[in-house]
């Protein structure tokens, strides 16, 4: 299967850093660039090559830097310009590419763009924003934001007009239907490509094109309203805007992009990736939308090894045909992966290096969240009083008008919330985990003690080792054309709690999981008879019975070439 000619970033690893917590250089507890620089060697032995960058510009932290008020200056507490120029170059020198995240769908009430907006709604700046005249307590439509609420708040100054925000009242959208708002957004990514940027992961991109603001929906919840993902199916024509920022930025640039885009339909795929695609690659949400619930968190359902399995398969269907997903099964707004897709009992480094495995191998480019090659799990919470993430609390109260009582809906909270992936990296089993010399911004994980850099650096079992040795793999000269471009075959597609499949290209790569607390036979052709990975201590092949799997166990086999 070749998708158009080959580029510059088919075959990297994308490494997700949240800059808030990874770590912090001058002991305010909060991490920064400098932090970033001192861990770049340790990122290229790990094998990255992608290296993005969470919002780390001038913020008023409402959704964690998701709300900016100044695109092109980093904020403070991250560090200066000029750090972020010594991270481009000092990545650079390690052969690795930086990409920012571009939140070009709303920016931060503190924008001057929206603070001008205030002064006078109908001049240039009103423009730049969604503005209607609608008194007290009526909205011109009932959609739901992101994070709970009407999408519509009162403008400051102007008890008759409202503005819209599909996330947070904080975060305004930006008007894209306005000419002069793309090209301030174009040219913001020109600025940071002109410094050594290499590209962007593009935020919820999805939401910059809006249907007909008066059109209402059915609602699906007791308040009235309808959630965003099905408004915005209904919009129409967003390529126009995309084709503008591929022909004027991202293609003279060669840029890389990954966008994070949900719910789009299925013929529309071309539109985003492949030869004529507006972003290199794009997020597939499919497994880490397992179980969600139009209702809320409380209603969400724990995912099951089939589930999971015909998420990833669907998407290798869905996508391969027109380019290049990219497969991550951890990010700063979801939970740990081994919590959310492993049963409790296999929560352990053979479960995680299963998971890894298993999704590394598939086609796609691979994207690593921070703390997922050492396996970092959830976080407890014991209050409300704990919690950081602004799209919880809204959670909880859905909770708790669906009758779970305070302690439920704490648990519920504390499975899904994004603070989940937000405490801060484990870098050794110190005090303040080796993040900070200070006095961290967000709770530490209590099991920093036994799950951490420095203690799975030189052990070969570790659950680092085994993220190094599979990008070792897909890198190795022997492999990489086949990881890389081969094509994805799925195995035992009905088969109950196993996930097999092969790659094939100049060489035949099989990869094979138990997913289930038992061990078992799996026959598979007698050809795959040399053991790339195995996850486990023992394995077993019978000749020409297949192979024994034990319980958790995912094994990487080569066929023989004759
Ligand atoms: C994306 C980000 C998330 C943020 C939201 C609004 O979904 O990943 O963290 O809250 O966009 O910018
Ligand atoms: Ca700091």
């Amino acid at each position: 299967m070749e998708i158009g000619e080959r580029k510059w970033w088919h075959d990297k690893v994308v490494y997700e850093i949240y800059p808030k917590s990874f770590c912090d250089s001058n002991g305010d507890g909060i991490g920064d660039l400098g932090g970033i620089v001192t861990k770049l060697d340790y990122l290229a032995e790990l094998g990255a090559d992608i290296l993005w960058i969470c919002p780390c510009f001038k913020s008023p932290f409402v959704d964690q830097g998701y709300d900016i008020s100044d695109y092109c200056l980093i904020d403070p507490v991250f560090g200066s310009n000029e750090e972020m120029e010594l991270l481009l170059v000092e990545a650079g020198k390690r052969g690795m590419s930086v990409i920012l995240d571009l939140v070009a769908n709303h920016c931060s009430t503190e924008h001057r763009w929206f603070q001008e907006a205030c002064l006078d709604p109908e001049g240039k700046y009103g423009k730049y924003f969604t503005i209607v005249d609608a008194e007290k307590e009526t909205y011109p439509n009932n959609w739901r934001s992101y994070f709970g609420g009407p999408v519509w708040s009162t403008l400051p100054g102007w008890p008759g007009k409202k503005y819209l925000h599909v996330f947070h009242e904080k975060q305004p959208d930006l008007n894209w239907e306005n000419a002069e708002v793309r090209e301030e957004i174009f040219r913001i990514m020109q600025w940071w490509l002109d410094r050594g940027v290499r590209g962007f992961r593009v935020d919820a991109i999805m939401n910059i094109k809006k249907p007909n603001l008066f059109l209402n929906f059915a609602p699906d919840r007791e308040d009235g309203l309808v959630e965003m993902e099905t408004v915005i199916k209904h919009a129409k024509g967003i390529e126009t805007f995309l084709g503008e920022m591929k022909e004027k930025v991202l293609d003279p640039y060669d840029a890389f992009t990954v966008a994070e885009i949900c719910g789009e339909r299925e013929e529309d795929l071309p539109v985003f990736i492949g030869p004529e695609g507006m972003f290199s690659s794009m997020f597939d949400f499919r497994e880490t939308t397992i179980g969600l619930s139009e209702k809320g968190w409380y209603d969400r359902t724990a995912v099951t090894a089939d589930q999971y399995r015909d998420a990833c398969f669907g998407a290798q269907a869905v996508f391969n045909p027109h380019g290049f997903q990219t497969n991550a099964i951890e990010n700063h707004d979801s939970p740990r992966a081994a919590d959310r897709f492993l049963p409790r009992e296999a929560v352990a480094d053979a479960g995680k290096k299963m998971l890894a495995m298993l999704h590394f191998f598939m086609r796609g480019i691979p994207c690593i969240y921070q703390g997922q090659e050492i396996g970092m799990e959830n976080i407890s919470l014991q209050s409300l009083t704990e919690l950081n993430d602004v799209s919880a609390l809204g959670e909880y109260g859905y909770a708790i008008r669906a009758g779970l009582t305070q302690d439920e809906a704490l648990q519920v909270v504390q499975r899904y919330s994004r603070d989940n992936a937000r405490t801060p990296m484990q870098w050794s089993a110190d005090e303040k985990c080796g993040f900070t010399e200070g006095k961290p911004w967000m709770r530490i994980n209590p099991n920093h003690t036994t799950i951490n850099v420095r203690c799975q650096k030189d052990d070969p079992d570790s659950v680092l080792a085994c993220y190094k040795e599979i990008i070792r793999l897909r890198k190795s000269p022997a492999y990489h054309d086949t990881l890389v471009y081969g094509s994805f075959i799925p195995m035992y597609e009905g088969e109950h709690d196993l996930m097999v499949y092969r790659r094939e290209g100049d060489t035949r790569i099989l990869v094979a999981a138990n997913w289930s607390n038992c061990a078992r036979r799996v026959d598979i052709p007698a050809c795959f008879s040399k053991v790339l990975m195995n996850n486990l201590g023992e394995f077993t092949s019978e000749k020409g019975e297949g192979i024994i799997l034990q319980a958790y166990q995912c094994v990487v086999l080569e066929a023989a070439n004759d």
